[in-house]
Parts: C-alpha cells; structure tokens; sequence
C-alpha cells in the first residue's frame, strides 16, 4: 500500500433499511486512497448495498460518507429521512464523474463495444477520435479489442467483465467500485483483471473498492479488507493483519473456509 495519511472515503454509522428489515448498520469503513479495499462477505451480507451506497447510488438512511479531496467543495453527504439521492442530485455529478462502478452482471448500453468506452470520454468532453483512440487502447489492454466493433449486448459474461475493465481503464477515475468482478471470469481473465487492478493503483494512483466471497482473490489484490457479515463489519484490518492474526472469531472461521450460519 503507497504511504498515505488521506482517506479517500470514510463511512461513519452508516444504516439502510429495505421495508422494515435493516441490512447495514453500524457501517464504519475507511478507504485509503491510493489502495485496494476489499469487502468480504458471504452471500446476502450487504455487500452490494454498501457499494451501491459508497458509489452513490443509493441512499443510506442514517449516517455520513465523507469523500475527501475528490472533488473542491464536495466532501460530506449526511443521510436524514429528508435527504435526496445523490444519484439525482446535481450538486454530486462532479463527485459522480470521478467513480466508476462495475457490478456484477455489467449493465451494457446499447451499441458497439467500442461505444460503450468512448461514451463516458465524450461525457467528459473528450473529441470524438481522442476517445476512439484511448478506447481501442483500453479494449486492447483489457483482452477484448477484437470485439471492438461487435454489439455490446452479444458479449458473452466474461467478455462484459473485460468491457468493464476497458471503461476503468480508460476513464481513469478517482475511484473504482467492483461489485464480483472475477465471478464470470475463466482463471485468464481473472488474472488479467487483478494484474490491471495492481496497474491502476501502482501507476495510476487509482482507489478501488472491491466486493467479493473470494478469499484468495481477497490475499491477491487486497491492500485492506473489510469482512461484513449479516449487515455489520466485524473486521477491517491490513490484508496480513487480517488473515494471519483475525481478531474476531467469524473472521477467524471464514477466513479457514468454515461456514458461517
Ligand atoms: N432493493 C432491495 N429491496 C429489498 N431488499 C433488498 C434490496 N436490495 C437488497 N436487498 C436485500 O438486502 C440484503 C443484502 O443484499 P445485498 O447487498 O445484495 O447482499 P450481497 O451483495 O452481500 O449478497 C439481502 O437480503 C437482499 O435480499
Ligand atoms: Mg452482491
């Protein structure tokens, strides 16, 4: 992990309720910048609402995400029954714009490969043949170039998970949110998505947040994880701190391969 003093991201008591069931509360979390955090958690833990949350997709409840030094003027959002999604929020397309989420079954527009790259380049202002160029380069580094002119909602699962890897590739953004990226993956794929993981934050600096049930994806990439069970996070911890001496005693199980009930 580079040497840094800033959290990029920091959640305090975060809770979201679905109906009257909660399924995050007491949610702390840090994200160092420049490092990969990753959430662990079985099935059903809350893992993709947290993202979801973090990513500004949805609305928490309660509590505060503070994005420090993302964006001037934009740091803390609070969460009240009176606050209105981020997602629709105008004042947070400034913050939007610096992230870039994947999510497990990637949400492909319409149109060729190669436009669902250079899309978000042009969003941002970037020339028609500027974007074309950077993307082909994207989608060559990625594994998919081949496919470039090919209709985006052909693509098989794990050529949508390489798209996704192309987009963050060539948008660079501050902030990168992975929702099981590796989960429709063949081990080559799997491979080459965690070595352009380590690139982007070795080279380029980039924050990722990543959710997963792998643990040895988790001892691959992670530079911190973060275990959440049953909507709570029962551990965060440096990667080694975290599998070699587990505070807890659910983390001591999940990280032997025991079943959590
Ligand atoms: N939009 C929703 N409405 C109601 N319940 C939801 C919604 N999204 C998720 N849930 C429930 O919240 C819990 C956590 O879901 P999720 O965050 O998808 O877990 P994970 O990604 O860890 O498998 C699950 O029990 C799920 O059924
Ligand atoms: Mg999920």
């Amino acid at each position: 992990m580079s040497v840094t003093s800033t959290d990029l991201i920091t959640a305090r008591n975060v809770r979201k309720r679905f109906g009257a069931r909660e399924v995050l509360g007491d949610i702390d979390l840090s994200v160092p910048a420049g490092s990969i955090t990753v959430i662990l958690g079985t099935n059903g833990a809350g893992k993709t609402t947290l993202l979801r949350i973090l990513g500004l997709l949805e609305p928490a409840d309660e509590g505060a995400v503070a994005y420090d030094g993302i964006v001037p003027g934009v740091s803390t959002i609070t969460y009240g029954a009176s606050t209105r999604s981020p997602a629709q929020d105008q004042r947070y397309l400034p913050l939007r714009r610096q992230m870039l989420l994947a999510f497990q079954h990637p949400a492909v527009f319409s149109g060729s490969v190669l436009s669902n790259v250079t899309y978000g380049l042009q969003l941002r202002g970037m020339s028609r043949a500027e974007a074309e160029e950077r993307s082909m380069s994207a989608l060559r580094d990625a594994g998919i170039v081949e496919r470039a002119r090919q209709h985006a909602s052909s693509l098989s699962g794990g050529e949508a998970a390489r798209l996704s890897v192309a987009r963050a590739l060539a948008l660079q953004p501050r902030l990168l949110f992975l929702d099981e990226p590796s989960a429709s993956l063949d081990p080559y794929g799997t491979k080459l998505l965690e070595d352009l993981l380590l690139h982007m934050r070795d080279d380029l600096g980039m924050t990722a947040v990543i959710v997963t049930q792998d643990i040895f994806e988790a001892r691959r990439v992670a530079d911190q994880v973060a275990f959440l069970h049953e909507g709570r996070i029962i551990e965060q911890a440096p990667r080694d701190a975290f599998f070699n001496e587990p505070r807890d005693d659910r983390t001591r199980r999940f990280v032997a391969g025991e079943l959590l009930v």
